[in-house]
């Protein structure tokens, strides 16, 4: 409504038409957007500090009074217009936001739980329990030791002097500087000495534990692998002794039906010293024959490798403070890895080192 005092040219913003068709786009762009990103635009454009109604609303304060009550009564109305068409976009579009969010994301609260396949212990964590178990069960104490491990223990205590050919053959593995004479243990029989000289005579302790040689990873060796080994010292401990108690570890870990033999050996911690053999489950032994199918378990020996053995040299005693004319005892070591492959026919280590959960499910529940 024009009033005298109104100059049309100067306050154009403030002209009815101007602002009903300021409304009108201001309305139809909240109506037509179609998210809350084009809603945001809309309202920039038609609500922000730039808009026409934000323009008109600046020029009130230069109209006289009588007309800036008017006019701005106007800009108010169609502000408030403007606003509650964006309101009421804003509310459609953010329970639009919130139906489409909560469909995408919903939980299926009644799917099957183990879709995930549930994990299993390591076998070798299992067989090294196992182990200690047998033992544990026959009276004997579960022993440790460390695996950086004095040069002394790893080999010269155990009747292995400097320059003996079994240092070398055992890869051994030196820690700097390699004057402190410390050593990633090669087998866990240094736990031998460490038993005897914490708890003297009489001992029976069986050691599961990680050993280190310095050969490159392959079907057949690890660099870490895991040995058992077996301690006892006593009075009148007897060769007899030592194949009872292997038979029974046997039984115990390949089923009653399982057959030991020893065969003589050498090994300079023990005199005499033997290798134990198992006779293979799968052939009985009969591959070694003529005229017999091979046997890949045994390689068609006939018999399978299990580990070393042999009464406790008498020197072993006396480094560890026993003595050998009193005491007597035998000892035993195994590698894990091997029994393990032995008792699932695995024919490379590495299904053992590589963490492969298809192994572990597979071995990892005990029979
Ligand atoms: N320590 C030996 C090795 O790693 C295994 C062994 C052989 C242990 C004879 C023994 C034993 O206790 O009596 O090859």
């Amino acid at each position: 409504m024009p009033t005298p005092d109104y100059d049309p040219k100067e306050v154009a913003a403030l002209q009815a038409d101007q602002l009903a068709a300021a409304v009108a786009a201001g309305i139809a762009a909240s109506d037509a957007a179609a998210d809350l990103d084009a809603l945001a635009q809309a309202h920039t454009a038609h609500l922000g500090g730039r808009s026409p109604i934000a323009l008109a609303r600046r020029e009130l304060g230069s109209l006289p009074p009588q007309a800036r009550a008017d006019a701005g009564r106007r800009v108010n109305e169609a502000l408030t217009a403007l606003q509650a068409a964006y309101d009421e976009r804003r509310v459609t579009l953010d329970r639009q936001r919130d139906d489409a969010m909560l469909r995408e994301e919903t939980v299926d609260v009644t799917l099957a739980w183990d879709r995930q396949p549930r994990g299993a212990r390591h076998p070798l964590s299992l067989v090294l329990e196992r182990v200690a178990d047998v033992f544990v069960a026959m009276g004997w104490e579960v022993a440790e030791g460390p695996e950086a491990e004095a040069e002394w223990l790893n080999f010269d205590a155990l009747n292995i002097p400097a320059h003996h050919p079994a240092r070398e053959e055992q890869d051994t593995l030196w820690l700097e500087p390699p004057t402190a004479g410390v050593v990633l243990r090669t087998h866990t029989s240094p736990v031998q000495i460490r038993a005897l000289l914490q708890r003297g005579a009489p001992c029976y302790v069986v050691v599961p534990g990680r050993v280190y040689r310095n050969d490159p990873l392959d079907a057949t060796h690890s660099p870490i692998f895991h040995q058992v080994e077996g301690l006892a010292v006593d009075e009148g401990l007897s060769m007899a002794d030592l194949r009872g108690t292997l038979d029974l570890f046997a039984a115990e870990m390949f089923g009653p039906d399982v057959r030991t033999r020893l065969r003589p050996d050498h090994f300079p911690f023990t005199e005499p010293s033997a290798e134990v053999d198992l006779l293979c489950w799968v052939c009985h032994g009969r591959s070694a024959q003529r005229d017999e199918p091979p046997c890949r378990t045994c390689g068609s020996e006939g018999w399978i490798e299990w580990g070393g053995c042999g009464m406790v040299h008498p020197v072993v005693l006396s480094s560890a403070g026993v003595d050998p004319d009193r005491y007597s005892g035998f000892a035993f070591g195994m590698g894990l890895e091997r029994t393990l492959m032995s008792r699932h026919d695995l024919s490379d280590i590495r299904d053992l080192v590589e963490g492969d959960v298809r192994v572990t499910l597979a071995l990892g529940v005990e029979g």
